[in-house]
């Protein structure tokens, strides 16, 4: 099936934090060719202006430089997307980092402090931020990346692991502040997903035994094999599209089967 022919975007102004990393680029990306016009955020600036470039020519999309953490900036990339495409109807609040992998008895509290900051600051900000625009409108989907690691406990990330928990704290408190309007706030819970910051959880683990600990892994998820970050972004598109009209505080899993297992 050509992408395109999937459920339609046209025409919605997509927000996306973290566009410039794997999970980011595919959900631009399928976004764009299913209609969407993107407002694309990430604070590598180098790696975002590649990231953009990869979207059809034809496709409606600015940049903006953002760092999460920092409300001004938060405040900022919200006013500027509505200042430049008039609206959000999609919010993918998906930046987010791995931060150190070590047991909890070497973790620097520094690491903690960072991963905590951009996990769930960083998201509670984002939605800070663009609630009020939904709102108005009465109308809009948020999506927040949580994690399978939000969902069970992970030896060596267990400080991503508290982070992702708490995304889906605040995913399932905002779908409750938004009783009766039309905005819906759900959350997506990607496993394994071939990519950067899995290989640099794997080498965390278990240093230059990469390619062993994949095969230890993908042998507990039924589907017997990592997914692909175009798997998170089909899902992310379906929570934002208004075939999940009916979808609201929900924690989707991306995951193979994993939890299953
Ligand atoms: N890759 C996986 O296997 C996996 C699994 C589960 C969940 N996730 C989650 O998916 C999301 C995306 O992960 P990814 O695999 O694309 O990682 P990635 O490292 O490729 O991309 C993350 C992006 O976020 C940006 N970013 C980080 N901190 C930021 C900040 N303070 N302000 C603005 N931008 C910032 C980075 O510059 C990068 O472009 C993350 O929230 C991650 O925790 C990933």
């Amino acid at each position: 099936m050509d992408v395109r022919d999937g459920i339609r975007l046209d025409g919605k102004v997509a927000v996306v934090t973290g566009a410039a990393g794997e999970i980011g680029t595919a959900t631009i990306q399928l976004m764009a060719l299913r209609g969407a016009r993107i407002v694309a955020i990430d604070r590598n600036q180098d790696a975002l202006a590649k990231a953009v470039a990869t979207l059809p020519a034809n496709a409606e999309a600015i940049s903006l430089v953002a760092d999460v953490t920092n409300e001004d900036d938060v405040e900022g990339y919200v006013r500027k997307a509505v200042e430049a495409a008039g609206t959000i109807d999609i919010f993918f609040n998906n930046a987010g980092i791995e931060g150190e992998i070590a047991p909890i008895t070497h973790y620097p509290i520094e690491s903690f402090r960072r991963v905590l900051d951009v996990n769930v600051v960083g998201v509670f900000l984002g939605m800070k931020y663009v609630l009020p625009v939904m709102l108005k409108n009465n109308t809009g989907s948020i999506i927040n990346t949580a994690s399978v690691a939000g969902l069970m406990g992970s030896p060596g990330v267990a400080v991503y692991s508290a982070s992702k928990h708490a995304v889906i704290g605040l995913t399932k408190s905002a779908a409750i502040e938004v009783t009766g309007t039309n905005v819906r706030i759900n959350c997506v819970c990607p496993g394994l997903i071939d990519s950067r910051m899995l290989s640099s959880i794997f080498e965390g683990r278990n240093p230059g035994k990469q390619q062993a600990t994949a095969t230890k892994a993908i042998e507990r998820i039924p589907a017997r094999r990592l997914g692909l970050t175009s798997e998170v972004a089909s899902v992310v598109a379906f929570l934002a599209s208004d075939e999940a009209r009916y979808v609201c505080g929900a924690s989707y899993t991306v995951d193979g089967g994993r939890l299953t297992s």
